[in-house]
């Protein structure tokens, strides 16, 4: 009998052994796992910042100058992300945080695909094991919660006072013909702006908070991510200094590639459902 005896394989399969061996996993996240879902990135040949500059679109003082323009593209951005789904690999990750105790989901991604996941993941898992959608009970709602990410970089569905920091939830389609046009604090009439971590900006207590689990978990599962924008690359650099190990998913090599202790190439939504799937002796 044939058996498929493919590198990929073989390395999936340490992966899994590692995994089943652990207790307390971070897997950190980036722009690489919406790819699949068709959302564009940031330094592959076409992404963002191959056709934008960053300082342009996502800086304070980008926003300052032209909040317009900075508007306009995270509406372009939320668009897409609103007109596509989480994939394999959203799921597989969320279905994995719901099965276990010691998951702790870390992005750097702004597009709400991760919390889609969640709440898609607990129906499944509720669904199997009472025959009904979760709905809106609290203890789904807990469950669910179990598969909320740490957001590094805020989320683009969220808009925030620029004078008074009072945040929304914000999905409305946004006029950017003027800046009168865009959306305004209802408490003190500031111009709101994407909720976001702009270059230059502390990353406050999201990130104290990834690093915390960082230390003490066993392994960090690094998805789609160029692991180049500090400190959020550093989540997978502490676990490894604590002792740790770093399971890498990306079709291209990255810098933490040296220090992994599996690299995975491949995309999110072929390797993460074949990595955290569960299996006799997987958690
Ligand atoms: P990047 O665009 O820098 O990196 C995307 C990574 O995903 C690359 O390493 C690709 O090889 C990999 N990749 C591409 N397609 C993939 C697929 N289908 N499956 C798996 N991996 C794939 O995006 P990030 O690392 O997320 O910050 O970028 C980090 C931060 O830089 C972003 O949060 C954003 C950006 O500037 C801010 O805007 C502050």
């Amino acid at each position: 009998m044939a058996t498929d005896a493919s590198p990929l394989t073989a390395a999936i399969a340490t992966g899994r052994e590692i995994l089943r061996a652990s207790r307390g996993i971070v897997i950190l996240t980036g722009a690489g796992l919406s790819a699949d879902s068709g959302l564009t990135t940031f330094r592959d040949p076409k992404g963002h910042w191959k056709r934008h500059r960053p300082e342009d679109l996502a800086t304070p003082e980008a926003f300052r100058r032209d909040p317009c323009l900075v508007w306009e593209w995270y509406g372009v951005r939320r668009r897409a992300a609103a007109d596509t789904a989480p994939n394999a690999a959203h799921l597989a990750i969320a279905a994995f945080a719901l099965r276990r105790d010691d998951v702790v989901i870390v992005t750097q991604n702004v597009d709400g695909l991760h919390t889609v996941a969640a709440r898609q993941a607990a129906d499944e898992r509720s669904r199997d094991t009472s025959g009904e959608p979760a709905g809106e009970v609290a203890g789904e709602l807990a469950c669910r919660t179990k598969a909320l990410p740490i957001e590094l970089h805020g989320c683009f569905y969220r808009a925030r006072c620029s004078a008074c920091g009072r945040c929304y939830e914000h999905r409305d389609r946004i006029d950017t013909s003027s800046q009168q046009a865009l959306p305004h604090c209802a408490k003190c009439s500031g111009l709101l702006r994407p909720d976001v971590v702009w270059f230059g900006e502390p990353l406050g207590e999201p990130i104290d908070r990834a690093f915390g689990y960082a230390a003490q978990s066993d392994v960090c599962v690094v998805v789609g991510t160029s692991a180049v924008v500090q400190p959020a690359a550093s989540v997978a650099v502490v676990t490894r200094r604590a002792g740790g190990a770093i399971i890498e998913v990306n079709p291209e090599e990255t810098p933490l590639t040296p220090m992994s202790t599996v690299s995975l190439r491949g995309t999110a939504a072929e390797v993460v459902p074949r990595l955290l799937a569960p299996g006799r002796r997987h958690g």
